[in-house]
């Protein structure tokens, strides 16, 4: 039977960065990171913004920061939390710095700093427009060098195993399927990190990658934990607008920070009408704007403009995003491009103290799937890197304080689950996934009615499902396609709630 003091679910910048910190402090501890495809598809690697840190005290200040955050938030954000994160943002950016991280400089060796929407001040650190692939990077090459880590990929977690004694509950394990011998396993633990990430994909258009199933918060939902905020799911923006794929390409919030307009079918710029920011409003100001404006004109995207910047440097600034454009015809320079606001970031989750840790025993969350309070409404850019180094940090300290207590469970489980097969029902899935998301998106989108019938059908769908459990086999897309369900299902249910308090 496999067992592990430490488990960690999903290889971000959170769980890598967890990892590496515990890993250096305690290795008497095995910690193993068990990730559903390979160690490097994560939504961190397509990070393009960077890291919000106040690192100039003479123009910027702590308080200007975290009153950007509060404000983004729109009211909703623990005040405790988001001075915490934002005061220990320095120690947590330079531990990346020594592991080798580059961040930008400008000629005289001072960072160049970004601006992003929602931020009074020039704070963000970034490596040229691919900062979260820099940081997932630096942190594999440690990670793969800890003699007390080891990486198991293509290992898709199913369940989490808890035990329940005189009313509290404690995780213990956690099933898993390893895709290579195509079996599914029990791994007994000491401790269990959730950072598996978003739920994007439960919506039509998304910036975030087809792994990000929500799958954290299903199965930690299913093992009792408490998930909050999920209504608030942020669209960013500027997403690509191609008409074709799911996963829409992202242009980073740091190109309107760069002095890029967003402009209509007649090229006109539309946002101060709504905001006196403009482009430098937050995300979920921006992105109603666009969609209103598209209600008026029938179309089905607005416009970014670069075409006032200098060539040469808006280039050198952006290489990966202005490549990405190339390639598809786009010229920025003189060309608009075309974008919509697309799911990009989800802002609740499991429900988590400050050290990451969630109501069940030995079970953390950090990163997207954790709710630590820091968000509110509306994430401010570019925190989001920086919460999962903040958290992560937190709940290794807390891990290494507490973990003498923390004992493996002396029950030996066989799974549950029937044998898996190899599965050829990837296409059958894909129909599924793709009507699911269009009722999310049409239950996140429209009105009371309309909603309604979305959420209706959505049920249904999960009628469905749950009589599939009884006859299919477990492969990886009927589990993807069960998580995003049940996320689904409690992105609605939490919706519902929050409407009926407001009335
Ligand atoms: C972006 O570059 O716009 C994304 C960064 C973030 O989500 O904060």
């Amino acid at each position: 039977m496999l067992k592990t003091d430490i488990l960690i679910i999903g290889s971000g910048i959170s769980g890598l960065f967890f990892a590496m910190k515990t890993a250096k402090k305690r290795p008497d501890l095995s910690i193993v990171i068990m990730t559903k495809e390979t160690a490097k598809n994560t939504n961190t690697q397509l990070a393009q913004g960077g890291i919000a840190v106040v690192t100039n005290h003479i123009q910027d200040s702590f308080n200007q920061h975290i009153k950007d955050t509060l404000r983004a938030g729109d009211g909703h954000c623990d005040e405790e939390i988001v001075n915490m994160v934002i005061k220990q943002a320095p120690d947590r950016l330079k531990e990346l710095i020594e592991i080798g991280t580059s961040f930008d400089k400008d000629q005289e060796g001072h960072w160049e700093l970004g601006l992003e929407g929602g931020h009074s001040q020039h704070r963000i650190l970034h490596h040229k427009d691919s900062s979260g692939l820099e940081i997932e990077n630096k942190l594999l090459k440690i990670i793969k060098k800890m003699p007390n880590i080891e990486m198991l990929e293509n290992h898709f977690v199913i369940d989490l195993n808890t035990e329940t004694k005189k009313n509290k509950t404690t995780c213990t394990g956690a099933f898993f399927y390893d895709k290579k011998h195509n079996r599914i396993k029990y791994i007994r633990t000491r401790t269990t990190v959730l950072s598996t990430g978003g739920c994007g994909q439960l919506f039509e258009n998304t910036t975030n990658p087809l792994i990000a199933t929500g799958d954290g918060i299903a199965m930690a939902a299913r093992a009792g934990a408490e998930i909050e905020d999920m209504q608030y799911i942020q669209f960013h923006p500027t997403a690509l607008y191609t008409g074709k794929e799911n996963q829409l390409f992202l242009i980073s919030e740091a190109v309107r920070g760069y002095g890029a307009h967003i402009v209509n079918e007649d090229q006109k710029r539309f946002l101060f009408k709504y905001d006196t920011r403009g482009e430098l409003a937050t995300r979920d100001i921006i992105s109603q704007a666009i969609s209103k404006e598209l209600q008026y004109s029938s179309k089905n995207h607005v416009y970014l403009d670069c075409r006032h910047l200098d060539r040469d440097a808006f280039y050198n600034q952006f290489p990966a995003i202005t490549a990405h454009c190339n390639e598809l015809g786009i010229k920025p320079e003189t060309d608009l491009i075309p974008i919509v606001p697309a799911a990009h970031y989800q802002c609740g989750g499991i429900k988590v103290d400050r050290n990451g840790a969630t109501n069940i025993r030995n079970l953390y969350a950090i990163g997207e799937c954790a709710r630590t309070g820091l968000h509110g409404k509306n994430r401010l850019a570019s925190n989001s890197l920086l919460e999962a180094l903040v958290f992560a940090h937190q709940a290794s300290e807390n891990i290494d304080r507490t973990i003498a207590e923390f004992t493996y469970s002396s029950k030996i489980l066989i799974p549950k689950f029937p044998k898996a097969q190899q599965s050829n029902d990837y296409y059958a899935f894909d129909i599924l996934k793709k009507e699911l998301k269009g009722l999310v998106t049409a239950f996140y989108t429209s009105d009371d009615r309309n909603a309604d019938v979305a959420h209706e059908k959505i049920k249904m769908l999960n009628n469905a499902a749950i009589a599939l459990i009884e006859a299919h086999e477990i492969t990886i897309p009927f589990i993807e396609f069960s998580n995003m369900l049940a996320t689904a299902l409690i992105i609605i249910k939490q919706c519902k709630t929050e409407k009926k308090e407001m009335c």
